[in-house]
């Protein structure tokens, strides 16, 4: 247990779960949905939760999951995962989010886990304690039933509407294989597919039920929502392992009737633009960071990834929060990495919320260089750890926590 300014840090019980919810849903100011009362515990157990405590009253709180996450070079690593991290309007700004992650880092650090990451509600909290955004969402919108394919697109056909039972066996199935491929992608747990797929709350949130559109290597999770001036069909989700599922789902979807407008989340380098005559359709509404990431142990984080090209670098890297960070020489050879502590002079210098940044290959270390984020000797050693540390394939969040 630790303690500051009169509040306790400990772990939570699993009696402690009405007031925990009554905390998170003042805090975030939203309701939680019958379905979470239920299996959120499955996904992240009570008693796993940290609770900062004045009295008997809890007043901060975070939880955590072990996720196993995809990296570059469709390997993985293990990852704390944190979630619900709130500290109550009565007690803010005493330190009491610096205490939990304090404790929240201890214990992930006597798990021996490389990393942690989490979604964060505003960008100004994290970089102190050594987060760095490390995935991006554009947010798009394409005019229904306007765009035409190009005659170089794919046709395969293949896609079927599906039953919600029918889902329940597919999808799970499907996604499985598209995360194993994709970095910043989790395993998802069962009960996560019933949360917030599955579950009648979900299919009954407004609009029409949630659809699925199946193809072997890929789906659709979808809902139409009918307003007076307007009609969508916002796409839950969609995750295609090949280019010939990516195209053949889209085909349906673009040519869905009675829609002014499909709404979907896509990676930065989706091909959709790509398919149709005009890629201005394709149009970005909206562009934020989907995950954040803090590497808990450099060697071992680095190592776990592959690379772009081979590199012989020693990084300096600043971890104030943590009073970590060092200096690490990284060899690369074949894409295969080795790392380890060196007293030798640095390459290259920057914070340990930059490299969370890099980690998964979504942002750049020459525009974090241009930003005087990262310091390098010079510019032919950045060229080289910029096109290493880049990915094959686009990051994508699995599922949000
Ligand atoms: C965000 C929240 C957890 C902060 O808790 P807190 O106990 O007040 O934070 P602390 O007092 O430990 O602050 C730690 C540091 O973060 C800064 N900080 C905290 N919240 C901040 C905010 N919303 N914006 C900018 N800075 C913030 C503090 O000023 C402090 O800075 P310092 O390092 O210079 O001392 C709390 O305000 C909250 O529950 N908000 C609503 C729910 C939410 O957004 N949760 C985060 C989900 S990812």
């Amino acid at each position: 247990m630790a303690s500051t300014n009169g509040i306790s840090v400990r772990s939570a019980r699993a009696d402690e779960r009405p007031a925990i919810i009554r905390l998170s849903e003042i805090c975030f100011g939203m309701r939680v949905d019958p379905a979470d009362l239920e299996l959120s515990p499955t996904v992240f157990p009570t008693e796993r939760a940290l609770v900062a405590v004045d009295g008997d009253r809890i007043v901060g709180h975070t939880n955590d999951r072990t996720m196993t996450v995809t990296v570059p070079g469709e390997r993985t690593v293990q990852a704390c995962g944190i979630t619900s991290v709130v500290v109550a309007p009565t007690h803010r700004r005493r330190g009491i989010l610096r205490a939990l992650y304090t404790e929240q880092h201890r214990r992930t650090e006597s798990e021996r886990l490389p990393l942690t990451i989490f979604t964060a509600s505003e960008g100004t909290i994290y970089g102190r304690f050594g987060y760095g955004p490390a995935l991006v969402e554009n947010v798009i919108s394409v005019p229904g039933r306007i765009a035409e394919f190009r005659p170089t697109t794919p046709d395969p056909g293949g896609v079927q509407i599906v039953s919600l039972d029918e889902a329940k066996v597919a999808l799970p199935e499907i996604y499985d294989r598209w995360r194993r491929l994709v970095p910043g992608a989790q395993e998802r747990p069962e009960a996560r597919w019933q949360q917030r797929v599955f579950a009648d709350s979900i299919q009954q949130e407004g609009g029409s039920p949630l659809f699925f559109l199946v193809h072997p290597d890929g789906y659709a999770i979808l809902r139409r929502r009918w307003a007076e001036d307007k009609n969508t069909a916002e796409v839950h989700e969609l995750r295609a392992i090949t280019g010939e599922a990516h195209a053949a789902l889209w085909r349906v979807l673009l040519n869905l009737d009675l829609s002014h407008s499909i709404e979907a989340t896509l990676a930065d380098h989706d091909p959709l633009p790509y398919l149709v005559t005009n890629p201005r359709l394709v149009r970005v509404t909206g562009r934020h960071d989907a995950l954040w990431t803090r590497i808990m142990d450099v060697p071992a984080a680095l190592t776990a990834r592959t690379y772009q090209r081979d590199l012989d670098v020693v990084l300096s890297v600043d971890d104030p929060f943590r009073e970590a960070g060092g200096v690490f020489a990284l060899r690369v050879r074949d894409g295969v990495a080795e790392c380890e502590p060196t007293d030798r002079t640095a390459d290259l210098e920057l914070g340990i919320d930059v490299l969370g940044s890099l980690y998964f290959g979504a942002y750049r270390a020459r525009v974090f260089a241009a930003a005087n984020r990262i310091q390098a000797k010079d510019t032919v050693v950045l060229r080289e750890f910029d096109d290493a540390f880049a990915s094959e394939r686009d990051a994508e969040l699995g599922w949000f926590f």
